[in-house]
């Protein structure tokens, strides 16, 4: 710390001694950039951006040796790129994740045994998303940046705005939803919270990695509309709206190219197009070519001894050390691409916590406890529920938690999203805590997770995928564990009520990384079956109890025709952090009315997604995204094929209604205004969506797309107006053949509703 504090102390007396020189230094910098293509118009945008401290960075830029100036765009240790002490400019330390500052590795691969990084597991990302509440994406990222500063971290790695593209995706949890529109939206608010403390928020993966299954090679073939009408918004947005600091590159190729070298993707679109003057990191060992690293947008390259000598590694050897060194040696590169490259490393650690002091940081502290709570009693849907919930603890004598993921902990797994949580109140212990004496709580596990080698394609490691093929497997995956079962069933019978607690989970105690995982990184779900027994579980338990309550887990939906039916009620609770437990319990005895809304849609079975019906996954060597821009609902509405949840949907214990549509053209904006009422007993939270729909269109398009969302808080009885305003963007569609954005004159309906399929209100407007 205190050497960043001297640096920054150093970088101002030079600036107040040397302004003439700095101002020489950036007129000079100015006409001596290099002539043509990509690189000129990105430094001519770094120029632009160039405040004194940027002229500052500029000038210790020639201080550099073409050595140091390549020690600072490579990693130096797992989780830092190096620093250049001669100049006293330090390492960048970044820490994953998504939902919580990971443990810390020191500069080796594995957890250090006896470290202090206890640290707030927030819910994941889709719980997150299925807030639909923009302040409480910020507020999770205000958590994030403070955890993070406290542990000394300048870049956290999220977060994940990949679009949901198929519901087997082992790393959905990370991620958001299935719409750009509310992934960026949500994104956005996260990116400021973090950032806000100092600390650079770095979205990933960047882009189309939508996918585990061969993710260092697969090659997504994706067209250039679906790609920015789809898979680039959320990255636009949180690039231009909410100003990231840095940007991760995806591991797969699109359309042929590796991601993270990428001349369209990262040239033209995220420099170019976007502006975006911050550094394009590498995801771990995604460099693949020093040419293309260097000339194609990689800012540091991070992780690639992961795949050659784990325990040995020798930095020098990156591709963008030694071989760069080489390369630009040869005159092969200009040594200007290094400079773009380190000048924005530099304006990183100027904005970050990397040189100036941003304050102590909190960590553990009851604020982001409660924090972790309030999106967990957001983010849970309620996706069904036949009258028996709320539960009244007062009518209820004896109650039934069954399940195994009831007393299970999620922080520590996942992938390299793992949090080593301070706590973790399981769904268990939350409604034992609420309930208290008043109520006998009995546990039964019901099922047994259990790991088989054979349920697994590959040695289980990194680039092992789950067999999609392997239908004997699958049949033992959903095998009951008699015994367990026969105790549960039994307990269920005795009960006055029945709390059943299952779905995924992320993966088995003391197996190594990958290996029997759903929900992880490095491998996608084979199908949507729930698994270890727990359907026929399920259905043993209705059979014997009526007040059923079927809460699961997990970064997807399951198969739901063979349990669902007779099941009273229903709750998707995904992974709802270290106070799920609590926010759970809360909901199902009515103490918190639910107000989650799905961020993607649940259909029947895996085969009925777009990528799957009418697209690929996981491909082979190559995955053609032949469904194009029908997504998630754009699919599914377009084509009005039934699904068992559609995308937006959650329940209330109270009631809504939507009226008074008003939808007015005001120059170049369009506001639509409608009033909510609260027509139930209880207070509550309803999200209103608009949905923009062309009547006419020259080119298809879907029959409706997520362009404004609210969501807004309602006392029993009361009614308020909400107002969304559109811009020009919410019209507009990203032409096939001109490749560019059009605004289609024309008449629009705007459809109002509080889910895709349950449009309330309609009305037209004329562009
Ligand atoms: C993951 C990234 C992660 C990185 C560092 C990679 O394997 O894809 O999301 O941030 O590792 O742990």
């Amino acid at each position: 710390m205190e050497s960043r504090k001297s640096v920054s102390k150093t970088l101002n007396l030079f600036i107040m001694n040397h302004k003439l020189f700095l101002l020489v230094i950036a007129v000079a910098v100015l006409l001596i950039s290099c002539s043509t293509g990509d690189e000129q118009a990105a430094q001519n945008r770094d120029l632009n951006h160039m405040s004194v401290s940027e002229a500052t960075l500029d000038s210790l830029i020639n201080l550099m040796t073409l050595e140091e100036k390549l020690d600072l765009i490579h990693a130096s240790s797992s989780f830092t790129s190096g620093g250049i002490p001669r100049l006293d400019i330090p390492e960048l330390v970044f820490s994953d994740g998504p939902h919580g500052v990971r443990h810390e590795h020191g500069r080796g691969w594995y957890a250090l045994e006896d470290a202090d990084d206890q640290a707030t597991y927030l819910p994941v990302g889709i719980c997150l998303a299925s807030t639909w509440n923009k302040d409480l994406g910020y507020d999770y990222g205000e958590v994030l940046g403070n955890e993070a500063k406290e542990r000394g971290k300048d870049v956290l790695l999220g977060p994940g705005v990949n679009i949901i593209r198929s519901p087997l995706n082992g790393r959905n949890f990370e991620y958001l939803s299935e719409d750009p529109f509310l992934t960026g939206k949500m994104g956005v608010g996260y990116v400021k919270g973090l950032q806000d403390q100092g600390v650079a928020a770095c979205p990933k993966h960047y882009t189309a990695n939508n996918q585990e299954t061969d993710r260092h090679n697969i090659n997504a073939v994706i067209s250039k509309r679906a790609l920015h009408e789809i898979y680039l918004p959320a990255f636009k947005d949180v690039v231009q709206d909410g100003e990231a600091w840095s940007v991760m590159g995806a591991y797969n190729k699109v359309n042929g190219q590796y991601a993270t070298h990428h001349e369209y993707l990262n040239n033209v679109v995220l420099k170019g197009n976007w502006e975006f003057d911050g550094v394009l990191l590498s995801d771990w060992a995604s460099v693949k070519d020093t040419r293309e690293a260097l000339l194609y947008g990689t800012d540091i390259e991070m992780g690639t001894e992961l795949l050659r000598d784990f325990n040995n590694p020798v930095y020098n050897e990156f591709y963008l050390a030694n071989p760069a060194k080489e390369m630009i040696e040869n005159g092969e590169v200009d040594e200007r691409f290094v400079d773009n490259k380190v000048r924005r490393v530099l304006r990183l650690m100027h904005r970050s916590t990397a040189l100036t002091d941003h304050g102590p940081g909190k960590r553990n502290v009851p604020e982001h406890q409660q924090k972790a709570l309030e999106v967990a009693r957001e983010g849970i849907v309620l996706l069904k529920n036949d009258g028996i919930l709320p539960m009244d603890k007062s009518e209820i004598n004896t109650i039934a938690v069954i399940g195994h993921n009831a007393n299970r902990r999620f922080a520590g797994r996942g992938g390299s999203s793992q949090v080593n949580a301070l706590y973790e109140i399981t769904p268990l212990e939350g409604i034992r805590n609420l309930v208290g004496d008043d109520v006998d709580v009995v546990f039964a596990e019901g099922y047994e997770p259990y790991y088989d080698e054979s349920l697994f394609r590959g040695d289980g490691g990194d680039a092992a995928s789950q067999s999609r093929e392997n239908r004997q497997d699958v049949e033992l995956a959903r095998t009951a564990n008699e015994d367990l079962m026969q105790e549960a069933v039994a307990l269920a019978e005795e009960a006055d009520a029945v709390i059943f607690v299952g779905g995924w989970i992320h993966g088995h105690e003391g197996m190594p990384w990958g290996q029997g995982t759903y929900d992880a990184e490095a491998r996608d779900k084979l199908n949507l079956k729930l698994i270890f027994g727990q359907e026929e579980l399920i259905r043993e338990i209705n059979r014997v109890n009526d007040r059923t309550a079927v809460v699961l887990m997990g970064g997807s939906n399951v198969e739901m025709e063979n349990w669902l039916p007779d099941t009273p009620a229903y709750l998707q609770a995904w992974y709802p952090g270290m106070e799920g437990g609590t926010a759970i319990a809360e909901i199902i005895f009515g103490d918190v009315n639910p107000s989650g809304k799905l961020p993607m849609t649940f259909a029947n079975s895996h085969e009925d997604y777009p990528s799957h019906a009418i697209g690929e996954f996981p491909g082979d060597g190559s995955v053609e995204y032949t469904e194009g821009i029908y997504v998630g609902y754009r699919y599914f509405d377009t084509q009005d094929k039934p699904v068992t949840f559609p995308f937006g949907f959650g329940l209330s214990y109270t009631t809504f209604e939507f009226s008074e549509l008003n939808v007015t053209r005001e120059e170049d904006r369009v506001l639509v205004q409608t009033t909510v009422t609260n027509t139930g007993d209880r207070a509550g939270s309803e999200v209103v969506q608009v949905y923009v729909h062309h009547r006419d269109p020259s080119v298809e398009r879907p029959l409706r797309e997520l362009k404004g969302f609210e969501k807004i808080q309602l006392d029993p009885g009361s009614s308020a107006m909400v107002t969304v305003e559109l811009d020009e963007s919410s019209f507009q569609y990203y032409h096939p053949d001109e490749l560019e954005w059009v605004l289609e004159s024309g008449e629009y309906e705007i459809q109002v509703g509080n889910s895709s399929r349950d449009i309330k209100l309609r009305a037209d407007v004329v562009l």
